[in-house]
């Protein structure tokens, strides 16, 4: 069978309230940054589902054991957030994967090419084969960012398969070019748009997120 890219969008009413409040225009910082984290929180929990490690075991309930599963501690688990804006859905991301060790990578995109930069990389030489990443990102437009970022993680041995990126708004040109690239990879966002105009926005899209949740 062959491998293709998954992209969910989860249809829970929490997940569509809180795009509902990051696209609006007259939503202020600290209530867009809220958004921001409480689709952290939804998104991750969905992406959670078939991609934690579980261990089953037994457990001693007051009255009797009792077979149990676990999260297994021995597989690494990895959150990569894409600074600056992939910083806004850490927090809810963290909250659920409390043992995540948090590898921040600083991408930029050029505002004339849309080429991404990357000024900060604190990715290890050499991730586990076996470790979950999850990449925090809150818009894929033309995809050149996730696409930088993808290129740095599997250099490093990460496995698309085992690999879950965490969005908002995702835009067919970035789809388009991770589904080329990494069939196996699976994508949880809030909505799909569908136009990339020419300054390199989602529209409708949420405007620039980096810029919202930061307030500069
Ligand atoms: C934004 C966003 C993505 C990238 C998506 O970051 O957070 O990383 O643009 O665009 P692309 O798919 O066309 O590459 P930006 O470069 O604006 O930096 P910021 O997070 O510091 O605002
Ligand atoms: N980055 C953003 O912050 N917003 C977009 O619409 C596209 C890229």
């Amino acid at each position: 069978m062959t491998q293709q890219l998954l992209v969910y969008v989860p249809p829970h009413p929490l997940i569509k309230h809180w795009l509902a409040v990051a696209r609006d225009v007259a939503t202020p910082p600290v209530l867009f940054r809220a958004a921001i984290t409480e689709l952290g929180r939804w998104l991750t929990y969905e992406a959670a589902r078939d991609w934690l490690p579980t261990l089953e075991t037994t457990v001693e309930s007051p009255l009797a054991p009792c077979p149990a599963t676990l999260i297994d501690p021995q597989v690494p688990v990895a959150v990569v957030p894409i600074l600056r804006a992939g910083l806004g859905l850490l927090e809810g991301a963290q909250t659920l994967l409390p043992l995540a060790k948090i590898y921040h990578l600083g991408l930029v995109r050029n505002e004339e090419t849309l080429e991404p930069s990357c000024y900060l990389n604190k990715l290890p030489e050499k991730f586990d084969s076996e470790t979950r990443v999850l990449i925090t990102d809150p818009m894929l437009a033309t995809g050149g960012s996730i696409m930088a970022a993808m290129a740095e993680l599997t250099k490093r041995g990460v496995e698309p398969a085992l690999t879950r990126i965490v969005c908002v708004v995702a835009a067919p040109p970035a789809l388009q070019k991770l589904s080329a690239d990494y069939p196996g990879l699976t994508v949880y966002s809030a909505t799909i748009d569908g136009v990339v105009n020419d300054k390199g926005y989602i529209v409708p899209g949420l405007g620039d997120a980096g810029d919202r949740i930061f307030g500069t």
